[in-house]
């Protein structure tokens, strides 16, 4: 098994109240020890109601905690029930997912992305950006296209791409219990690598995450995947014994 540094984080979505804190608190207690054993770098990303209270509580350097979307505006400003990525700064949050397709649907566009990406980056939050064809776009074998399209209009050349961390998810796969098939994936990470190495003239490689229906079961089909550098976990983070158990069956 490789020795390359896996990311494991997961998007609790519309999940979690402050009794939710002991989810955290096993999951640290693992990472602590696991740590040890393999290079592996654990986020949660959680509702904006919990980041400042799980902080507080947390302070541990075996897990660092994220949000999941924030304002394009950096400061305060007239955005009735938004938050800017300086709040969530302020109130804790290293990481911010940005690009979710569950808010591309909502009307999120690649130009609105950028400028949320540019206020987060501002703010030294690191970014979690999802890209992913739908299940339409596969089909007509767009998928390609899509995402160049995705990461050429949602970020520029002057950003900290160190900061940046790609998720490639595919829409048809959220929630829904299909995975794309593993040579495809293989091959589409890699052309997200390559992408980026072709946009940003660098020589550099991109982060790349899979997500979307990640399980305790289907993790070890993904262990044959060197290119893939984590995953971005929903559903089963919600749960600490599956993102654990994610983590483990993915180094057996
Ligand atoms: P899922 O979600 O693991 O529940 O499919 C992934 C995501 O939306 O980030």
């Amino acid at each position: 098994m490789t020795n390359k540094l896996k990311y494991f984080i997961g998007n609790w979505k519309m999940f979690g109240d402050i009794g939710s804190f002991k989810i955290i608190y096993k999951i640290n207690q693992f990472s602590s020890k696991y740590r040890k054993l393999y290079k592996i770098k654990i986020v949660l990303c959680v509702p904006n109601t919990l980041i400042y209270f799980f902080k507080k509580k947390l302070k541990s350097k075996h897990l660092s905690l994220g949000v999941q979307n924030c304002h394009y505006h950096q400061e305060s400003g007239p955005f009735t029930g938004s938050i800017s990525a300086t709040m969530l700064k302020n109130a804790g949050a290293e990481y911010v997912i940005l690009g979710h397709s569950e808010n591309r649907s909502e009307g999120e566009t690649n130009n609105l992305i950028r400028k949320k990406i540019t206020s987060a980056l501002n703010q030294k939050l690191n970014v979690i950006f999802c890209i992913g064809e739908t299940y339409k776009e596969k089909n007509k074998g767009n998928t390609f296209s899509i995402l160049r399209k995705q990461i050429k209009n949602s970020l520029k050349k002057n950003f900290s791409l160190n900061k940046i961390i790609f998720a490639y998810e595919p829409v048809w796969a959220i929630g829904t219990n299909k995975i794309p098939k593993i040579k495809e994936l293989k091959n589409t990470i890699k052309f997200i690598k390559n992408e980026f190495k072709k946009i940003f003239k660098t020589k550099k490689s991109a982060i790349v995450l899979y997500g979307g229906s990640v399980n305790p079961k289907n993790i070890c089909l993904f262990s044959s995947i060197s290119e893939i550098d984590g995953f971005l976990i929903g559903g089963a983070s919600q749960s600490s014994k599956k993102f654990i158990d994610i983590i483990k069956n993915y180094y057996k």
